[in-house]
């Protein structure tokens, strides 16, 4: 199969970068247009309001069955950002001036929890940050050393959108309850990408982000268990029972609650994602010399692989395949335009020097062995391109 394909032939774009975020499917696509004529404000008591009030009622519950929890612990949110904030600053506002005002996360969060941590830093919090090993794994001395009764609140992500990492949550919730902590956990990349329930992973609030899973940009969800403490962060017109003021993103739920009745194929689909990235690495390893594929040896995602490619830049590597219709990652550090290497790769002990030569290979449920097969001809063309440069000392010429 390999032989036969040629770059050439390849007739679409190849996208590889579905953490970043991930394409449409064709039924979603087909269903959207019908609902832009529901435009109705969902909080008013006439007609217009009947179909989005609906929607959004069955979003929660299929979200709710789904998941593993009820309807009414599910806050719709514009996204994992919003709910990451929300989580850590009404901790923070809830225990402030009390005896439990220490937090504890990890060094490899999402900018979306870790900006979050440094701004309460600066407010007075004192925050705990959990180093990790080059396997990527958390330093379980480290965390069981700062956790105590002074805890108010443990936030780690379930999969980490860099290595695809997963960290062992359920059992670090049990842990943090013991002394009365809560516990959240970030997980936007796990959802579609390995079955997940909120009621056996034992934690008090999760976040979610649709746009990691085939539906819309700005809309999102914040599951806070029964009983867990809940201050509003936007303040408005009484939505979500007055957890989340503003006019609800109907567009936005009605996708989710569509994508959400697919979520019972995920198994399905990490295992075809899995033999693909299994066969793309076993490839990978024959075919370029020295590659490095980061946290290998723990538990990760099944679509994700972050490289070490030693002797190729990863910006100039990126660019390189753009311009031949792959698209993949460097890593988070790049998507925010900052040329900087990865925090997460540096946290786990990488040199500034394999930091810059990463590059992050994330499939979704639609990647096929024909795509795989025709980008790792390209990488490999590309890689040893990029090297005969760097060992010449030529300029930078993207194209073999
Ligand atoms: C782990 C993780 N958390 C949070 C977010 C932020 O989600 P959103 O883009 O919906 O704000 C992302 C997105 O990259 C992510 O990967």
């Amino acid at each position: 199969m390999l032989d036969v394909i040629r770059e050439m032939e390849i007739k679409s774009r190849v996208y590889l970068d579905s953490n970043a975020t991930t394409g449409l499917s064709a039924e979603l696509q087909s269903q959207l247009p019908a609902f832009l004529r529901e435009f109705g404000n969902p909080s008013s008591i006439h007609w217009a309001s009947r179909g989005p009030k609906t929607v959004l009622r069955e979003t929660r519950q299929e979200l709710a069955k789904q998941l593993g929890c009820h309807p009414l612990e599910l806050v719709f949110t514009s996204g994992g950002s919003e709910s990451n904030n929300t989580v850590i600053r009404m901790a923070f506002e809830t225990f402030a001036h009390t005896e439990r005002c220490e937090f504890i996360t990890s060094q490899v969060e999402h900018p979306s929890v870790i900006k979050a941590f440094q701004n309460l830093e600066t407010l007075g919090a004192v925050v705990h940050y959990v180093p990790v090993n080059l396997d990527g794994q958390l330093d379980l001395e480290f965390f069981n050393s700062q956790l105590s009764e002074r805890t108010a609140l443990v936030s780690i992500m379930l999969a980490n959108n860099e290595t695809g990492t997963i960290f062992p949550v359920q059992a670090l919730a049990e842990k943090a309850h013991a002394v009365g902590a809560l516990f959240h956990s970030d997980c936007v990349q796990a959802l579609g990408k390995i079955p997940l329930n909120l009621q056996d992973l034992g934690v008090d609030y999760a976040s979610f982000s649709a746009h990691k899973f085939y539906a819309l940009k700005g809309s999102g969800l914040l599951y806070a268990k029964r009983g867990a403490p809940y201050v509003s962060m936007i303040h408005g017109g009484g939505q979500e029972r007055h957890r989340r003021g503003g006019t609800e993103n109907t567009l936005g739920i009605f996708a989710l609650g569509l994508q959400a009745r697919r979520l019972g194929e995920t198994a399905e689909h990490a295992e075809q994602m899995k033999d693909l990235r299994d066969y793309f690495e076993m490839k990978l390893a024959r075919d370029i010399s020295g590659v490095k594929v980061t946290a290998k040896n723990g538990p990760r995602l099944p679509n994700t692989s972050s490289l070490v490619i030693p002797g190729v830049d990863g910006e100039t590597l990126l660019m390189s395949l753009d311009l031949k219709g792959y698209a993949v990652s460097t890593g988070a550090a790049c998507s925010s335009g900052n040329p900087e290497p990865s925090p997460v790769l540096l946290a786990m002990g990488l040199s500034r020097e394999e930091a810059q030569s990463s590059l992050r290979v994330s499939l979704g449920w639609e990647t096929t062995v024909e795509e795989i097969d025709a980008f790792l001809l390209t990488l490999k063309k590309t890689v040893e391109h990029l090297r005969a440069l760097q060992t010449h000392g030529a300029s930078h010429d993207l194209s073999p």
